[in-house]
């Protein structure tokens, strides 16, 4: 067995003897996004820093708690807070959760982020349903040694975001009467925002918003055979007229400002799962 795969036995039996629960669906919450938790009944909550071989979360708006309980009598697993690959850590350590997921029994993974719009469309404070990404601004987190046990050594990404749940999404999103938008998301290293250049550059490329996360996170899971949905709460415009900057203070006041819809749309879709 792998030195990865021990590890990874090592962190499930923890979590084992923490909480005895079997939740398949869970939930990343995204810069902004930590709300979230007031809509779960909590019946175990785990320190990250208390996990063996869990990296820690640094960065401000990110709790760093592993939280299983209850959405609406659904059983979940929560992660508040996630790990970026601009914090130093390895493709491998930011994507670590997402197979200690796997192995608990996860088959869906939800995740949110906080990003940037390219797409003159779009306005901070938008949702947008992530239905496909770019990933070469940042390394592939599956480089190196396939841990055969995990999923294929060339997986299959021609969907990375399941169809099913993207049009479930949809419906919900209009029955509620919330204004949705669909797009490519692009993941970059982080952690200065782009430049201008940069930005019409990933517009160039086909993508509708830039941001930190997710990619890596989405192609573990989808490697592992777990369904994604993912969705993008606009923070802030990349491409725009104005001579404005980006503070991180403005994205995470976005990101709280546009909670409420994000929140109603995945609590919506849990239920369905
Ligand atoms: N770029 C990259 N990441 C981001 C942005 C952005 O404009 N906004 C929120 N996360």
């Amino acid at each position: 067995m792998s030195l990865l795969h021990e590890q990874l036995i090592e962190t499930v039996d923890f979590i084992q003897k923490q909480s005895n629960a079997k939740p398949t669906v869970a939930i990343i919450l995204g810069s902004g996004l930590g709300n979230f938790t007031d809509e779960i009944v909590v019946e175990t909550r785990i320190a990250y820093n208390q996990i063996p071989h869990f990296p820690t979360s640094t960065v401000e708006g990110h709790s760093g708690q592993l939280i299983f309980g209850q959405l609406d009598g659904q059983s979940v697993l929560v992660m508040a807070g996630r790990f970026h690959y601009y914090e130093g850590y390895s493709p491998q350590q930011v994507t670590y959760p997402i197979r200690v997921m796997k192995l608990l029994g996860i088959k869906q993974l939800i995740l949110s982020n906080a990003a940037g719009s390219v797409n003159p469309t779009f306005k901070v404070g938008d949702l947008m349903i992530i239905n496909d990404h770019i990933s070469f601004f940042t390394p592939n987190p599956l480089l190196g040694p396939n841990e055969n046990e995990l999923g294929p050594r060339f997986p299959d990404m021609s969907e990375p975001y399941n169809k099913e749940l993207i049009s479930k999404a949809i419906n919900i999103a209009k029955q509620h009467n919330i204004e949705v938008k669909q797009g490519v998301y692009v993941g970059v290293t982080g952690p200065t925002f782009e430049t201008r250049a940069e930005y019409k550059l990933i517009k160039a490329v086909g993508g509708d918003v830039v941001g930190m996360s997710t990619v890596q996170e989405c192609i573990v899971a989808v490697h592992a055979g777990m369904t994604v949905f993912a969705a993008s709460v606009v923070t802030d415009l990349g491409i725009r007229d104005e001579e404005n900057t980006i503070t991180h203070e403005e994205v995470l006041q976005a990101a709280k400002e546009a909670e409420p819809k994000l929140t109603l749309l995945i609590k919506e879709l849990v239920k369905t799962l």
